[in-house]
């Protein structure tokens, strides 16, 4: 090691972006670039890529720093212990550490007591010093996704895009980042610009074809979507997203009311039966599975098994937007003593705790876990008065607006089920206007006038779904 450490000593300490690094091994900042690369593209274990580098560079602060921030994206009790661990091996050599590593350190710090936004706003501190930090760049977007905040999202990567030009090795991720975060402040046409500019330079980058899914999802542009992805399905990348990229191709199937190939995706895509599995992937097989049976499809033993996956979760309360979706599993399957302790332990936890995930679950969290038990109760009135006064707060549940799509997706459902078909139809008014080419909408619009005894335009917006799907 210290011929090593000699050897190397008089090149500078920086990687590939000219980032500081204050431990003096190139193997080992070559590794971390790898391990960066790896969670960029969604491909491989970039916390395996730089446990094996940590073996024989143990004093490598940057390598513990990144595999202990990574792992704060699993959103997982199950990893809690090996992410503080990772931060303590980074704060014993905290002598060694340099400013952008101790910025590193710090936010790490607020994350472990609950403090996401505090941890956010370091890593930021660390990005304006240093705005070739792609990692903590990464760090800042996609905790803003987590944490539901869609300005933030975009404009962590404004505010640094005047450094960044295709020379910079990364530059296509960056792009990819700004490009989701246009998407989700409604600017698609910028959205896909970027999108596209990113896979011009790297076709095989699932982010940005994600913001392509995305723009595409919210425009209503399902034949397209459908074909745009499975023309990119080989290159999807070997992680999880690959999972969460076929919920949004099965997206496109629902507006389109083709439920066989949705179950088709679910069967042998999203099914973690023959899997480990982790809590991505179960997001994503219960946000179908729920849509699904929202749409009248019955699932059958399906839930059964995703509900198992879930159940050791329960009283988790890491982070509210995985509940909803334990909930989702619990109701579908009729485990009240799950559904019990998962309410029980949030409720507990909101009255003593002050975390961010803490008013995530209060605001949002909870009212939804409630909503999705009434309506599985089929207490609809019930869930409507739940969901109603807070559809316009859902963003702070996190995630994106195609899967907190769910919330208003349940509302109007039960709204019919309820037989309140006025609210019903401002609510299916309300999906039309902004996607005019669901299927899926107008046969909601149709029910509602029905319900209103108004056959006349019931029948024309049942014709306008059927001619959708014909076309
Ligand atoms: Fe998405």
């Amino acid at each position: 090691m210290s011929e090593t450490l000699t050897k190397t000593a008089t090149r500078p300490r920086t990687d590939c972006r000219g980032v500081p690094v204050s431990y003096p091994n190139a193997d080992a900042i070559d590794a971390l670039e790898r391990a960066i690369t790896m969670s960029l593209s969604f491909r491989g274990d970039p916390v395996a890529e730089i446990e094996s580098t940590l073996v024989d560079h143990p004093d490598f602060i940057m390598g513990w720093l990144f595999k202990s921030a990574w792992m704060t994206q699993y959103m997982e009790t199950r990893i809690y212990g090996e992410m503080v661990a990772a931060l303590g091996e980074a704060e014993k050599r905290i002598s060694q550490a340099n400013d952008r590593e101790k910025g590193h350190i710090a936010a790490m710090q607020a994350w472990i007591k609950g403090d996401f936004h505090g941890a956010v706003q370091k890593w930021e501190a660390v990005l304006f010093q240093y705005p070739m930090d792609l990692f903590a760049l990464e760090l800042v977007h996609l905790t803003m996704v987590l944490l539901g905040d869609v300005v933030g999202q975009r404009d962590v990567v404004a505010r640094v895009s005047n450094n960044w030009d295709e020379s910079i090795p990364g530059y296509e991720f960056v792009l990819g980042f700004y490009a989701f975060g246009l998407e989700e402040n409604r600017d698609f046409s910028m959205a896909e610009d970027h999108a596209r500019r990113a896979l011009s330079i790297r076709p095989d980058n699932p982010y940005a074809i994600h913001a392509v899914a995305h723009v595409m999802e919210m425009r209503g542009r399902q034949a397209g979507g459908i074909r745009f992805m499975n023309e990119r399905a080989d290159v999807w990348g070997t992680t999880n997203f690959a999972n969460h990229l076929w919920w949004h191709t099965s997206l496109y199937h629902l507006d389109m009311e083709q439920y066989d190939q949705a179950f088709d995706i679910f069967d042998n895509h999203l099914d973690s039966r023959r899997k480990g599995g982790n809590k991505y992937e179960e997001l994503d097989a219960a946000a179908l599975l729920w849509r699904l049976n929202l749409s009248g499809q019955p699932s059958g033993d399906r839930w059964a098994h995703l509900a198992d996956k879930w159940e050791p979760a329960a009283q988790d309360t890491l982070y509210a937007f995985n509940d909803v979706h334990a909930m989702m599993t619990f109701v579908s399957d009729g485990r009240t003593d799950a559904q019990n302790a998962l309410l029980s332990a949030n409720e507990r936890y909101v009255q003593s705790a002050s975390d961010a995930n803490a008013a995530m679950s209060r605001e949002i969290g909870l009212p939804f876990c409630l909503g999705v038990q009434d309506f599985k109760n089929e207490h609809y009135a019930a869930c409507v008065d739940r969901l109603f006064p807070v559809r316009y707060m859902t963003h702070r549940l996190g995630g994106s607006f195609a899967q907190r799509d769910i919330i208003a997706w349940t509302l109007l459902e039960a709204a019919l089920r309820a037989k309140r078909f006025d609210l019903a139809l401002g609510l299916a008014n309300e999906r039309t206007a902004l996607k005019p080419t669901s299927a899926q909408n107008w046969r909601a619009v149709a029910r509602a006038f029905k319900g209103l005894g108004d056959t006349g335009n019931a029948d024309r917006a049942n014709a306008r779904a059927q001619s959708l799907i014909a076309a």
